[in-house]
């Protein structure tokens, strides 16, 4: 191996800067060449690729959004574009890819590999529905994000004794969800992994707990759970509470990453530079009790997440 690729592909997510910036380096540092593809797969198939160098990278570590751009390509899906991908990594000279994305992105990293250019998958996305990983880079700073936007929706869901049902993203899981809940005090927290029901699990606790004097209501929904708007317009119909939906959306995915993303990036990326200098490819790497690890891809994306539900006890419990 003489020159590596670096791509971010799938939606971006904070930390992606740094997981790259330790990529360059990395691999600048042991002797590699490095070139960067940008915006993803699709940078392999119209041929935009750039020289990446020690300064390439400066002034990023604290960036949100990928330098490298991404994209969701679909052509790449089809056998035809695979071997198209993988005859421009020839051409351009790349040996090896490092792919940062979600599981579409390591699917698209097996399919390189099938034509002959091995790669290393790191787990970036807000989701952190990677299931061979504890964690993903920028998951921790969409967290944040997520609590900073509902602490300032609590303010005025107060002043107004309203009901805010908040939306926040996961695709399909409640990760986000679940641990936001219990950090801006939600009353309740929807999540896609456990099945509810309205009546019981929301509108009955928000009338148990107006009997002990609560005039305003935090409900945190996951996007894979429900749509926040029409929840708020059950509520409303049902209690005659004054209720509003709100939908976080994409500023969940944006801004300065984390220590926990930067230095999570930071790590991985090394690693992946390290298991190409050791001849070791084809790997996710991945986070097992704060440890960095790494995985076959396709075990990778055999392997099945569960999310700690105990949280969920833990955050009804103490919300009443
Ligand atoms: O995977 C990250 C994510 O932000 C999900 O939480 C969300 O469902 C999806 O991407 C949104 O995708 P897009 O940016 O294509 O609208």
């Amino acid at each position: 191996i003489k020159t590596i690729g670096v791509l971010t592909s799938g939606g971006d997510a904070p930390g992606m800067n740094a997981a790259i910036r330790a990529v360059v380096r990395a691999a600048l540092f042991k002797g590699y060449k490095v070139k960067g593809v940008r915006h993803g797969y699709n940078g392999l198939l119209t041929g935009d690729i750039v020289d990446m160098n020690l300064r390439s990278v400066s002034e990023i570590i604290h960036r949100g959004g990928t330098i490298l751009y991404t994209a969701r390509c679909l052509e790449f899906k089809t056998l035809e574009g695979q071997q198209k991908a993988a005859q421009a990594c020839r051409e351009a000279g790349i040996d090896t890819l490092v792919v940062i994305g979600g599981d579409g992105s390591f699917r698209g990293a097996k399919d390189m590999a099938a034509q002959g250019i091995p790669c290393i998958g790191i787990p970036g996305t807000i989701d952190n529905d990677i299931a061979c990983s504890d964690y993903t880079i920028g998951y921790d700073t969409a967290m944040n994000t997520a609590v900073e936007m509902i602490d300032k929706l609590r303010d005025t869901t107060q002043s107004h004794d309203r009901c805010s049902v908040v939306e926040v993203m996961g695709r399909n899981a409640g990760y986000i969800a679940l641990n936001t809940g219990i950090a801006v005090g939600a009353l309740v927290t929807l999540i896609p992994e456990v099945p509810f029901d309205l009546d019981r699990d929301v509108i009955s606790k928000m009338k148990e707990t107006q009997k002990t004097g609560k005039k305003h209501f935090i409900i945190v929904v996951a996007e894979g759970a429900g749509k926040a708007s029409d929840i708020a317009n059950e509520i409303q119909a049902r209690t005659g509470i004054d209720s509003r939906a709100t939908v976080l959306g994409h500023v969940q995915r944006g801004g300065s990453p984390t220590l926990r993303d930067r230095v999570t990036a930071s790590r991985m990326g090394y690693h992946a530079i390290e298991l190409i200098n050791k001849g070791i490819f084809n790997r996710v790497v991945a986070t097992r009790a704060e440890s960095i690890v790494d995985y076959d891809i396709s075990v990778a994306l055999s392997m099945y997440k569960t999310i700690d539900t105990a949280l969920l006890d833990i955050s009804h419990a103490i919300s009443i």
